[in-house]
């Protein structure tokens, strides 16, 4: 996929490894100042006459929202499709006809699917960019430019940090989308907190160990490090599981508690999750003044698609 090198605009949003460095910058720099107008007068026209198709072939609530409000508060127009059973996909249309579709009446389109790869199937035949709005248990690039944007503003940076990340490494592709990103950051450490079973792919760990991220998994919370700057917690994601039962069976491994936070929280600590929540934090803990999962974290949702919409459409 074709890096962003500076310049976002037609560019095919697929994953974060087509981001550098720079590219961040740029983004956080265009968010900072979306977060003002937003503030100030909820937003402009900037994309006035552009069209946004968000076409969804897999349930959401955060991304299409956040998508759907970032194009409306920059005065686009948008073309929202939540129930693709309501499309011609139910007649048998491939995703190939479907995206090259929407592309004739939009300037930009937002896909969800459950195969992964698909983000970069279709980027093969669209007339217009495609941004993935997550690929089965690929790649989610904009949940990880949110976290990451997130992260950098509560510690003015993105290297040197020591994160947990919880749950279910091997199919959560918000996960293996935020690993990629720190990747590309220098001395940070990931821990990975699953039941052995649920260990991210053997490849992904090995090209993300390459790049320089250090990955340690534990399988009991008692080796969480005290020296943690965040904890990224996200469900056991059920619906990727081939066999029902082996769901079952590892529900609820890990749970972030008032009491795992007294033992293992630090003072600087942020807890993030890119949610829904299930059972994996206790609602309890959503008072604790380090739980941003709530509202920083998915805030920054709509300022990052706010920025990355105007860049790539600019
Ligand atoms: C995530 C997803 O769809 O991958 N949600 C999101 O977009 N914020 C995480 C999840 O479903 O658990």
């Amino acid at each position: 996929m074709q890096k962003i090198a500076g310049n976002f605009e037609n560019k095919h949003i697929v994953s974060v490894e087509q981001f550098d460095k720079k590219d961040f910058e740029i983004l956080f720099k265009t968010a900072d100042r979306i977060k003002k107008l937003v503030k100030r007068r909820g937003g402009n026209n900037d994309l006035k006459h552009k069209i946004m198709t968000a076409l969804f072939y897999e349930p959401s609530s955060r991304t299409f929202a956040s998508f759907i409000a970032a194009m409306q508060r920059l005065g686009g127009g948008i073309i929202p499709i939540q129930d693709i059973k309501k499309t011609s996909v139910w007649k048998g249309e491939s995703l190939a006809d479907t995206v090259r579709t929407f592309g004739c009446y939009s300037d930009v389109l937002v896909l969800r699917h459950p195969k992964e790869g698909s983000a970069e199937e279709a980027a093969s035949v669209s007339y217009v960019p495609i941004i993935n709005a997550g690929d089965g248990g690929g790649n989610h690039p904009t949940q990880t430019l949110l976290d990451l944007y997130t992260i950098h503003n509560n510690f003015g940076g993105l290297e040197g940090l020591i994160g947990i990340l919880a749950g279910d490494p091997l199919h959560s592709r918000t996960i293996k989308s935020l690993l990629r990103g720190l990747a590309l950051y220098s001395n940070n450490t990931a821990y990975l907190l699953s039941p052995k079973e649920l260990r991210i792919p053997r490849a992904l760990h090995a090209r993300l160990t390459n790049k320089g991220l250090r990955i340690i998994e534990i399988e009991k919370e008692k080796d969480i490090p005290s020296a943690a700057d965040f904890w990224y917690w996200n469900r056991i994601q059920k619906e990727r599981f081939e066999q029902k039962t082996d769901q079952e069976a590892l529900r609820s491994a890990f749970i972030v508690t008032k009491k795992l936070l007294k033992d293992k929280g630090s003072k600087r600590l942020i807890i993030l999750d890119s949610l829904p929540r299930i059972d994996e934090i206790d609602p309890v803990v959503d008072s604790d003044p380090r739980a941003i999962y709530l509202n920083e974290q998915m805030r920054n949702g709509l300022y990052i698609r706010m920025a990355l919409l105007k860049l790539v459409l600019a």
